[in-house]
């Protein structure tokens, strides 16, 4: 790579919804932790090692403003970054977070329409939101200063930025799927949002099939602008430029999982984990409380193997850890309760003494607890029903140091395009099939999970988070998108009998 955006552009300002931190009232006094999600575990890592600043949401309301700007200043020293935070009072975030961004977009981007709730008062709350950040953005940005917003709460910020005459090079990334044109086409402000993205000068999607939704929502919606394929990316014409469009899977920081699990306090965690948990395997699932992680299905399916193989009870632990989200939406609550009956049940019907099939975490993990299961689990169990990636797959394997782990993954993870050869895949909604892959987990000889393990590690090692970064930052200026890798779509095999693919 010599055409890098570090060379061509000043400074790196990251833009999103959340910062890296979350900041919490205990008292008086204002306690942050790690946030939790994708976004931030990728991103933390490219900043610390580029300096640069990051422009977010706090987590809390308007009026501790003042208070979260000296915790700020006092963490941004050691990150190796500046961090910057929006303030939005309560009925912004009502109606523009867990509104606009999680009550439309979310679900319907998820190809969960019926989930939807278009209530017309969440889009001004949007626009204003999208406006108010962009204004901040104008405080700290100097020309040259590439500006890369993330994630769908912050569609519209690149044509706030452009109304108030900044020409500074823009760019976005989505961090979750982008839906068919069938869906899209509901959004009752689709013309709006995709006008607003042809603003940016770089569009990256996760995966070549949210790309291709894309394309195709502005083909069938504004036949007007002319669109060409280069490469791997597309070029959209618009009011005399060209809109890059391209599909970038975001990544791990590898090496620091991998050295963090091999740590003294990784290793012990998971052997007192295992030795609470003797003589049998460990199942994990890891997800935030969200109903696109397919939850209760995973649930429904690990009762189901043990119904239909009695010899795995007592051999056999589900380990499912939750994180809370976005409690304030009554639909995930509701999800809550369902996971808990579902469990209560399973556990009612099968436990015997001394064992319980399902142990289920409710809360945030230390890095130090998550790793541990990472890496002692035999089998990981990752079903969403859809997902724009999913780093916890990716974590999983990192940690997977005695490269004898089995990755179950839903063939609706981002996450399939890379890893599908040596993942057993799985279709969240058929719940035989996911019992059957638990089962053939279960069994699989030694060998062969040391030969997957050994390749899905090579594939994220080579494809990590700072490979990631590069390759969207030189998508953003470089001339020659021919030489770009292409990344594969999976698409299921027509005539696998089978789940996974043979060796
Ligand atoms: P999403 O972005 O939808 O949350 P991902 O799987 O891409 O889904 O990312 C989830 C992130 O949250 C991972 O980086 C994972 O390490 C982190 N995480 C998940 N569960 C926990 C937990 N219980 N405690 C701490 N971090 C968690
Ligand atoms: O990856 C999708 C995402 O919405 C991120 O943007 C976000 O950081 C993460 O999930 C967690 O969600 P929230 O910020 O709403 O808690």
């Amino acid at each position: 790579m010599t055409e890098t955006a570090q060379h061509s552009t000043g400074r790196l300002i990251i833009v999103s919804n959340r910062l890296p931190v979350v900041f919490e009232r205990d008292g008086d006094a204002l306690k942050s932790r790690p946030g939790s999600g994708g976004l931030v575990t990728a991103l933390a890592p490219v900043l610390r090692g580029r300096g640069g600043t990051w422009i977010g949401w706090s987590g809390l309301p308007d009026s501790d403003q003042e208070d979260v700007e000296s915790v700020l200043n006092d963490s941004s020293q050691p990150s190796g970054y500046a961090l910057h935070a929006v303030p939005l009072t309560s009925e912004e975030l009502d109606l523009y977070y867990h509104g606009f961004a999680n009550e439309i977009l979310w679900p319907l981007f998820h190809d969960l329409q019926s989930q939807c709730n278009f209530d017309p008062a969440y889009w001004d709350a949007y626009c204003s939101v999208n406006r108010k950040f962009a204004e901040h953005v104008t405080t700290y940005a100097v020309t040259d200063d590439f500006i890369w917003i993330h994630d769908y709460h912050l569609m519209l910020t690149a044509a706030s930025l452009r109304e108030f005459g900044v020409e500074n090079r823009l760019g976005f990334f989505l961090h979750i799927p982008f839906p068919s044109p069938d869906i899209f086409l509901k959004l009752p402000w689709r013309f709006q949002i995709l006008n607003a993205l042809l603003d940016f000068d770089l569009i990256g999607f996760q995966t070549m099939r949210d790309k291709r939704n894309f394309v195709e929502c502005v083909r069938m919606l504004l036949p007007k602008v002319p669109a060409r394929s280069i490469g791997g990316f597309h070029l959209l014409r618009q009011t005399g430029r060209d809109v890059r469009a391209g599909a970038f899977p975001i990544s791990i920081d590898f090496t620091e999982f991998e050295r963090r699990a091999q740590s003294h306090e990784v290793s012990e965690s998971a052997w007192y984990i295992h030795e609470a948990l003797p003589d049998r395997q460990i199942v994990l699932g890891v997800d935030r409380l969200d109903y696109t992680k397919g939850i209760p299905s995973r649930l429904e399916a690990f009762r189901n193997t043990l119904r239909r193989h009695p010899d795995m009870i007592q051999n056999i632990t589900l380990v499912q850890i939750v994180v809370p989200s976005r409690t304030d939406i009554p639909k995930y609550n509701d999800l809550k309760v369902e996971i808990e009956r579902l469990v209560s049940e399973i556990n009612g019907e099968f436990t015997r003494s001394g064992w319980v099939p399902i142990h289920y975490i409710f809360r945030h993990l230390t890095r130090r607890e998550l790793l541990g299961y990472y890496r002692t689990a035999e089998i990981a169990l990752i079903t969403p029903i859809k997902d724009g990636m999913n780093l916890v797959a990716k974590e999983y394997i990192a940690c997977n140091i005695e490269r004898n782990g089995v990755l179950i993954l839903s063939e609706f993870a981002g996450a399939v395009s890379q890893l599908h050869r040596d993942a057993l895949l799985v279709n969240p909604y058929d719940i035989d099939g996911m019992s059957d892959a638990v089962y053939q987990a279960f069994t699989m000889s030694y060998e062969e999970r040391r030969l997957r393990m050994r390749r899905l590690r090579a594939g994220v090692k080579r494809h990590d988070i700072y490979r990631w970064v590069e390759s969207y930052l030189e998508a953003a200026v470089s001339r020659h998108l021919y030489d770009f890798p292409v990344t594969s779509e999976y698409i299921p095999p027509v005539e696998a009998q089978e789940i996974g693919l043979s060796i």
